[in-house]
């Protein structure tokens, strides 16, 4: 494999030292780039985007065309891969978001879902990794990625998306044990889903729990948390002689930030309700910290986009161990320029807490 030309991202993830602080946004890929949606028009749908290892590798590769200062590539892929090789049968409604054919309700259910193996079922996703690998040359890490047990079991019993995750919560309250026979077996799944993934190329991991801060103190740990740190005990950690970082994001985790540092991972994702320099007080030399503007400031003007970015990046304060990302996925809304002022703005103004 060519040696990486960028490795500032790893570096930062690891607390080496690095020029400027790296950056990349979630949901780099999509809608808010023209060139995203003519590649998916010419695909068809999403879902022919992700299954196509070449479209994947294409959209991939749209905003580091765009951007040169992105400092990694993310997989073009989804969450829903998993709970679809698990025989759900996932679709998009256009503007509503995912759908599933079957819903997952009862203990029968869960106990009838298979374990997917990711060479077999989900081989196209594995194709994709390498297939970016290659085309990336060295050029930035590529992070690859799945949705935590938590986050996928809300799709698979609600049935898509949902604003209070009813199902998904009566049925740990009521069967329990349940619920924990379906994230057991998510775990299982993401654990090999994810190495398949490091073993294909991805050279970092991220693990999105983007509705874990749904849950009650006590919940999380019991049904998230827990999860997300049976699946980190489980990943390769290292491949290609160079350590693969592991980013653990709960949107919403702000509260129970000295837990999920314990959890195994190298870094956690942060989004925008908290302070990123109180964070690293609250979590110390154990983790790294990924993020975390408000994904709306982008919608704000070039000059309050650079403000805003030299405020996180004075909280946050001198040395390594920042990623700079947004607090969650950019959205479809957001004007490319915008994007391009953000990720200019943050190697212009770190490099002087890197001196
Ligand atoms: O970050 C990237 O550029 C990589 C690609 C990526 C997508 N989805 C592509 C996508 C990643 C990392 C995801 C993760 C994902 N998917 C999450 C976790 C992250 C988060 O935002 O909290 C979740 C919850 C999903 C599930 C999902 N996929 C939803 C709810 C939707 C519809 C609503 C939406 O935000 O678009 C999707 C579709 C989806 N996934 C799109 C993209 C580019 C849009 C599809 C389209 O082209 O219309």
């Amino acid at each position: 494999m060519t040696a990486l030309k960028n490795d500032r991202f790893l570096r930062a993830l690891l607390k080496q030292p690095v020029d400027v602080t790296p950056v990349w946004m979630m949901r780099q890929a999509g809608r808010y780039l023209p060139e995203y949606r003519a590649s998916r028009a010419k695909a068809g749908d999403f879902m022919s985007l992700c299954m196509n290892p070449a479209f994947a590798c294409e959209v991939t590769m749209q905003p580091l065309d765009r951007y040169p200062q992105l400092d990694a590539a993310i997989l073009f892929s989804d969450i829903l891969t998993i709970p679809d090789a698990m025989g759900q049968g996932l679709y998009f409604e256009t503007g509503e978001g995912p759908r599933f054919k079957k819903v997952v309700s009862t203990l029968a259910d869960i106990e009838a879902l298979p374990i997917p193996d990711p060479h077999k079922d989900l081989g196209y996703v594995m194709d994709a990794v390498s297939t970016i690998r290659r085309e990336l040359n060295g050029r930035v890490p590529l992070i690859g990625f799945a949705g935590s047990p938590w986050t996928l079991a809300t799709y698979m019993v609600e049935g898509g998306s949902s604003k209070d995750y009813r199902k998904t919560k009566t049925m740990l309250y009521d069967n329990p044990q349940a619920l924990h026979l379906l994230l057991d077996k998510l775990a299982q799944t993401v654990t090999s889903y994810l190495n398949g993934q490091i073993m294909a190329g991805a050279q970092a991991v991220q693990i999105f729990d983007s509705w874990g801060g749904s849950l009650s103190a006590a919940a999380y740990q019991e049904f998230s948390l827990a999860y997300m740190r049976k699946i980190v005990s489980g990943l390769i950690r290292e491949h290609e002689s160079r350590k693969v970082p592991v980013i653990l994001f709960t949107k919403n985790g702000g509260l129970w930030l000295e837990s999920i540092a314990d959890a195994g991972a190298d870094a956690l994702g942060l989004d925008w309700t908290c302070d990123i320099g109180e964070a690293r007080q609250r979590v110390g030399s154990k983790v790294a910290l990924q993020g975390n503007m408000d994904p709306t400031v982008l919608y704000a003007k070039p000059e309050a986009i650079r403000t805003e970015v030299g405020r996180i990046l004075a909280s946050y304060g001198k040395g390594s161990g920042h990623v700079f990302n947004l607090g969650h996925g950019i959205t479809p809304e957001v004007d490319p320029e915008h994007a391009g002022a953000f990720l200019r703005a943050v190697h212009e103004l770190s490099a002087r807490y890197h001196e």
